[in-house]
């Protein structure tokens, strides 16, 4: 259950990095040279929550619909994200950032699963910044797993099918340590939430800029920061039990 005040700093923001194709398409450059500036982007974005000691950040990398993009597109998303695995991990790591990886991973070549184990491993001790990388991720696939798994647990008999609850399914699900998002952010001008953390955002904070991702900056980020501290969340109150609760 969310609690009801206003918290002014997001605990856990989580953004869909949208827009690469349109921002290389603009300057007349291939798609993939708009990836390689989304991971710019990403660095200052992630640099950027550590700074501020926001608890998590969870980026949509790559959807389980992503694979259907041509092949070639596929193959260069997939080297960017080796060579990130390369050359990101080591700093993420000196800034005590703890990194997960969520989604089918197994749909990945072995070497970019031992390098995402590795990135895990490494960091795992890390207190800072949680950072989660979606990653063939799909909001459906997680709610099916977590069925899975509760159905595997009550015909085992380790529960009854009817101790099956919102706390548990949460608790099935990949971020299940993790508070729900308060702050959900989508680049790039699309307002759909394209199968990304499809129960965790029930009451998240939902925050749309045309910007296109590579575009996202720090400024960009605090204008976001500065929208969602304005946001009253309600919870199903009314604003007259939010002001008395303020003022109690
Ligand atoms: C987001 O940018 C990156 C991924 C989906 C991997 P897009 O590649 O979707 O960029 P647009 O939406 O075509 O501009
Ligand atoms: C969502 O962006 C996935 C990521 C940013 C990783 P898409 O560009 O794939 O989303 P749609 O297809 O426009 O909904
Ligand atoms: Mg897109």
């Amino acid at each position: 259950m969310a609690g009801t005040e206003t918290a002014a700093l997001p605990r856990h923001i989580a953004i869909i990095m949208d827009g690469n194709g349109r921002w290389a398409k603009r300057r007349l450059l291939p798609r993939q040279a708009g990836h390689r500036a989304g991971l710019t982007a990403a660095r200052h974005v992630i640099e950027g929550c550590a700074r501020l000691h926001i608890g998590a950040l969870t980026l949509f990398a790559f959807s389980s619909e992503n694979w259907q993009r041509p092949q070639r597109e596929v193959g260069n998303l997939m080297d960017l994200l080796m060579h990130a695995l390369e050359d990101e991990v080591r700093e993420l790591h000196a800034n005590n950032i703890r990194i997960r990886f969520v989604g089918t991973l197994e749909a990945f070549s072995p070497d970019l699963q031992q390098g995402m184990r590795r990135a895990e491993e490494l960091t795992v001790m890390n207190t800072g910044l949680a950072l989660n990388i979606a990653a063939s991720y799909g909001g459906r696939w997680d709610i099916v797993c977590a069925a899975h798994k509760l159905a595997a647990a009550a015909v085992s008999g380790h529960i009854r099918p009817d101790q099956i609850d919102e706390a548990r399914l949460s608790r099935a699900l990949v971020l299940p340590e993790l508070p729900d998002p308060d702050l959900f952010i989508r680049t790039g001008g699309e307002q759909r939430l394209s199968n990304f953390l499809l129960w965790n955002l029930a009451y998240t904070e939902l925050y749309f800029t045309d910007r296109l991702w590579p575009d996202f900056d720090e400024p960009a980020l605090q204008t976001a920061l500065n929208w969602y501290a304005a946001r009253q969340r309600r919870f199903g109150r009314t604003p007259e039990q939010m002001k008395e609760e303020a003022g109690a």
